[in-house]
């Protein structure tokens, strides 16, 4: 597998300057499904800021795909080097389930939906990066009855196709047939992870914010 700069990537947009030096990491907190207006409202400093720069992207995403609504994720974690800020295996988001504990159907997914993600970083150089798959996936087809993500992390893993690990600071277009992972942190650090998505069900805009995060470790017994 190879790196792609990824100022050459087809949609990869550059966020704000935000001199990560100034923000005071303690004092950011994730959202669990909040419209993009909400995070702009009630969101702390940076993840409003982060929130205010996709805007334009939100209202050209309306524009194409009338009746989908903008929920927004974002994490803060504080990583030690070693721990995953999320899924370490190879995945897609927001695939539809029929239940909570179904696995996901990629048929039911609805093609030109997507997301848009980005992090921020304590550290320049950044602490965790996600790694994508450079090129959508359109053949992968669960054939057993493992895991679907299972299945795909296999189906990545020997193919062997172009991947690329995105820099803190830009915002990164992806789809429901994007594979990425994230990466093991490699220093320690406070990173936000933000992510838009488009959505038949509109954001439910709770008051609370989301404190409290997991981080993942790479264990036998995790099915990757
Ligand atoms: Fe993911």
């Amino acid at each position: 597998m190879f790196q792609l700069d990824p100022v050459d990537r087809p949609g990869v947009l550059p966020m704000p300057r935000i001199d990560v030096d100034s923000i005071d990491w303690r004092a950011e907190h994730g959202v669990h499904s909040w419209s993009l207006d909400h995070v702009i409202r009630k969101g702390t400093p940076t993840v409003a800021r982060m929130a205010a720069d996709l805007i334009n992207v939100r209202d050209r995403f309306r524009d194409l795909h009338p009746g989908l609504f903008d929920v927004c994720d974002v994490r803060v974690q504080r990583l030690m080097p070693g721990m995953f800020p999320s899924i370490p295996g190879w995945h897609c988001d927001d695939v539809p389930r029929n239940g909570y504990h179904s696995q996901p159907d990629l048929g039911a997914a609805r093609n030109g939906v997507g997301h848009v993600v980005g992090t921020l970083s304590s550290s320049g150089e950044g602490v965790s990066r996600t790694e994508f798959v450079a090129e959508e996936m359109a053949s992968f087809r669960p054939i057993t009855d493992e895991p679907v993500w299972r299945q795909l992390h296999r189906h990545v893993e020997e193919g062997e196709p172009a991947t690329w690990r995105a820099p803190d600071g830009w915002w990164v277009p992806i789809t429901w047939r994007t594979p990425h992972r994230a990466t093991p942190a490699v220093r320690r650090g406070f990173r936000i992870f933000f992510r838009m998505s488009m959505r038949p069900r509109p954001a439910h805009d709770e008051p609370q914010d989301r404190t409290v995060e997991q981080v993942y470790l790479l264990t036998e017994e995790n099915g990757w």
